[in-house]
């Protein structure tokens, strides 16, 4: 970051001195106001629930521009990384800054291949669970036991430790996934299978069983090698941030990540896949596209409690370019399968097409977000839904490693340890039990 020209003035009505507080700019977006002595030059805190004008971090790896629509890994738009870019491309570009070359591409996919099976006594602690466990109760389980199995990558201080942990959790997490979904049916677990792609891989340890192989079809392959790179990171959102305060104080990273994972489960966040699609399938129930009218007359009514699932971001304030895309493979997976009629889709273009047009959304700019349409893409590929947060946790693992080495990298890295403004009781003095 460049220190600017111009300074901040902080100026207060009852007179007390002006403080001069520093400005910086980055490569690309908002400029930042440096608050970091305020404290100790005014005594007192900034207040801002929620991060809505705080910058917790400088940051190389993801941009949002939220006004436009934009999304940039490391400077590459998204649009043209899901197109002409595989997951393990995007993993190498998010982890280490660059796209790798032919042979840098080879060396990383087999690095990743060669750590896809798990310690064989994770399957042991897997069985603790109910059946009935939502797979993300397990994989928040799942993540942080880690730990426990690879004692040799958990110093976080130590840069080889990183690497390995790093390689480790994208390697494993499809591998973890798969073996939650597996526990949930009753089938046996598949073992990785080296000469599959990482997304290949990860369909046939879901869908084949030990009496039936599975032959990862190639359009299906894409389109959640999409989903994965969609999904792989997103700059400062709440898991990104409870990853990277978790880790601040100086936690292994499979702890860190599994706090994501915790966080990631939200319906206001990676939940929302899930709450998108069981949405859709209630409005469907009580039916289809002529209750859409009804459904958008709810979710206006702030009394209701309803939300339209999928749609509203805190950054973009435009089409979130990651939907567009999702919407784009909607139509070919559908199209692949033979369901060009499926009513769930439909029934979610019709949604998006009243919202669009409805002021109380326009007003709001409230636009379908990537929730919107994953969920359909999800479900036609044979993912249950309550896996599809699960898968977006895998995706994103390589954007919170990222991030997270990133923040040990940082010279200026401090334990993250935010302030607050008292509203309780002052002191007071405890009376005798019989007097209280
Ligand atoms: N349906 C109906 N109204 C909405 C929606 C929605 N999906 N999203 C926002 N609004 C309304 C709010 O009620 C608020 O209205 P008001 O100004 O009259 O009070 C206004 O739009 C602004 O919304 P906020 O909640 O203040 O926006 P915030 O930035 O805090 O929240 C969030 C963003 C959590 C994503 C919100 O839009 C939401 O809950 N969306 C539905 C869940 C969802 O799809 N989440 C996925 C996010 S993307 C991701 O994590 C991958």
């Amino acid at each position: 970051m460049k220190l600017a020209d111009n300074k901040a003035t902080l100026s207060f009505s009852n007179g007390s001195p002006n403080v001069e507080l520093p400005v910086y700019h980055g490569s690309v977006g908002p400029d930042v106001i440096d608050i970091r002595k305020l404290y100790a030059q005014t005594g007192m805190f900034t207040y801002d629930p929620g991060f809505l004008s705080t910058a917790a971090c400088q940051s190389a790896i993801t941009y949002i521009d939220g006004d436009k629509g934009e999304l940039q890994y490391r400077g590459y738009p998204i649009e043209q990384l899901a197109t002409q870019c595989d997951f393990l491309e995007t993993c190498h570009l998010l982890l280490y800054g660059e796209l790798p070359n032919a042979d840098a591409k080879k060396k990383f996919e087999r690095t990743v291949t060669m750590h896809t099976m798990v310690n064989e006594q994770m399957q042991f602690f897997l069985r603790g669970f109910r059946r009935d466990a939502h797979p993300m109760a397990v994989l928040t389980g799942l993540v942080g036991a880690l730990s426990a199995f690879y004692h040799d990558s958990t110093d976080i201080t130590n840069p080889q430790h990183r690497e390995i942990a790093a390689i480790r959790l994208i390697a494993k997490m499809p591998t973890l996934v798969a073996m939650a979904y597996k526990y949930s049916v009753g089938q046996p677990y598949m073992y990785p299978q080296n000469d599959l792609s990482y997304t290949g891989n990860f369909m046939r340890m879901m869908f084949a069983t030990p009496c039936e192989d599975y032959k990862p079809n190639e359009v299906l392959v894409r389109a959640l090698d999409r989903i994965f790179i969609l999904h792989a990171d997103h700059e400062q959102n709440a898991s990104t941030s409870t990853v990277r305060l978790c880790g601040s104080s100086g936690t292994n990273p499979f702890a860190a990540i599994a706090a994501g994972v915790a966080c990631l489960w939200g319906p206001a966040h990676g939940g929302a896949n899930e709450a998108a699609l069981n949405m859709l399938h209630d409005i469907q129930a009580q039916g289809g596209v002529e209750k859409v009218g009804e459904f958008i007359k709810q979710v206006k009514d702030k009394n209701s409690g309803v939300k339209l699932m999928g749609f509203g971001h805190r950054v973009y304030k435009n089409y979130d370019p990651r939907a567009k895309l999702m919407q784009e493979t909607c139509k070919e997976v559908l199209g692949e399968l033979g369901l060009h009629n499926d009513p769930l889709f439909k029934l979610a273009m019709a949604l998006e097409k009243i919202a669009l047009e409805d002021e109380y959304f326009v007003s709001r700019k409230l636009y379908p977000n990537v929730d919107f349409y994953s969920g359909i893409v999800q479900r036609a590929i044979g993912i249950p839904v309550s896996l599809f947060t699960a898968i977006f946790a895998a995706a994103r693992t390589v954007g919170w490693i990222a991030q997270l080495n990133e923040m040990i990298g940082d010279p200026e890295y401090k334990i993250g340890r935010p302030r607050q403004l008292f509203t309780g009781s002052t002191r007071r003095d405890i009376k005798p039990l019989a007097k209280r």
